[in-house]
């Protein structure tokens, strides 16, 4: 596996990968691997003849007090993590390659990104489809591959390749789960041997309200009840239970539920989700 920390050396090995007409997968990363992100390489081995991932923590994408200062790094792990795994190239580009004329930008995601997460993050998902778009300029893969654990940014990031990048791919993983049923996260470091103790029970409850919707119990009855639930150890910034399609309201039309969730647990902020069929 080569690292490459420049555009020009990663893009000399992958034009030579495709003049002999191999296939190139594509997974973007911040790094602070886990068994999460690995899911995603595993897939894209499946599906592609190489495979790329990029280590790069975006500035643009963290509001101003956020943890980008802090944001895990660890590279060298990372690096012997993908080693194991063996991907062909790993591309761990500077702020200036990715950003040649500063990190403003006039990129605004629409209606799906101002909710949910677009709400209590603003400017979160404009910062996200900044840095993918640049990412899938400079790579050109065949396919990208994200993970459902970030559902609405999945949404925004097929949508935003629908429009500009029509010849990729975009192809997701189911979340990938600790034992207890927390879901992987690069910020499940930032919790205290405590807090790992209460953290399963978002999980727990996100299951428990599939329970109760499939039992016929109305929307507005288990939000209230699951929030009152999870308040008792979380601050709860949204439950919500929607049309996965859409994420809006649930219609007659609609086929595929998504339960939503983001919670601070201390000062870590988690979310999570399940997304299921009508039925
Ligand atoms: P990051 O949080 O590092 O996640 C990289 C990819 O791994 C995303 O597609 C994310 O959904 C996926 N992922 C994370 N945890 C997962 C889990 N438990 N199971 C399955 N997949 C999981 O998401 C980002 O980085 C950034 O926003 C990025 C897309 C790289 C743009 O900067």
């Amino acid at each position: 596996m080569k690292t490459h920390t420049t555009i020009q050396s990663l893009q000399s090995a992958i034009d030579s990968w495709r003049s002999q007409g191999q296939r190139i997968a594509f997974v973007p990363t911040m790094g602070g691997l886990h068994d999460g992100h690995l899911s995603l390489v595993a897939l894209a081995k499946q599906k592609a003849d190489k495979v790329i991932v990029s280590v790069f923590v975006n500035p643009t994408q963290f509001g101003e007090n956020e943890d980008f200062d802090q944001y895990p790094n660890t590279l060298e792990q990372d690096i012997a993590l993908l080693e194991q795994h063996q991907i062909d190239g790993l591309y761990t580009p500077s702020i200036e390659q990715i950003y040649p004329q500063g990190l403003d930008s006039d990129i605004k995601v629409g209606e799906v990104g101002d909710i949910l997460c677009g709400a209590s993050r603003p400017g979160h998902f404009d910062g996200v489809v900044q840095v993918v778009r640049r990412l899938f300029e400079i790579v050109k893969p065949n396919m990208a591959i994200f993970g459902q654990k970030d559902y609405q940014q999945l949404l925004v990031i097929a949508q935003m390749a629908a429009q500009y990048f029509p010849e990729i791919e975009v192809l997701s993983q189911p979340t990938i789960r600790e034992q207890d049923g927390l879901a992987m996260s690069t910020r499940n470091q930032y919790l205290s041997i405590d807090e790992k103790k209460i953290a399963p029970r978002l999980y727990q409850a996100l299951l428990q309200t599939k329970q109760d919707y499939l039992d016929n119990t109305p929307v507005e009855v288990l939000t209230n009840r699951v929030k009152n639930t999870l308040s008792k150890d979380f601050k709860v910034d949204y439950f919500e239970v929607l049309d996965a399609n859409t994420l809006k309201q649930i219609t007659d039309n609609t086929s595929k539920i998504a339960i939503l969730c983001a919670v601070f647990l201390g000062s870590t902020r988690l979310i999570d989700n399940i997304i299921f069929n009508k039925g």
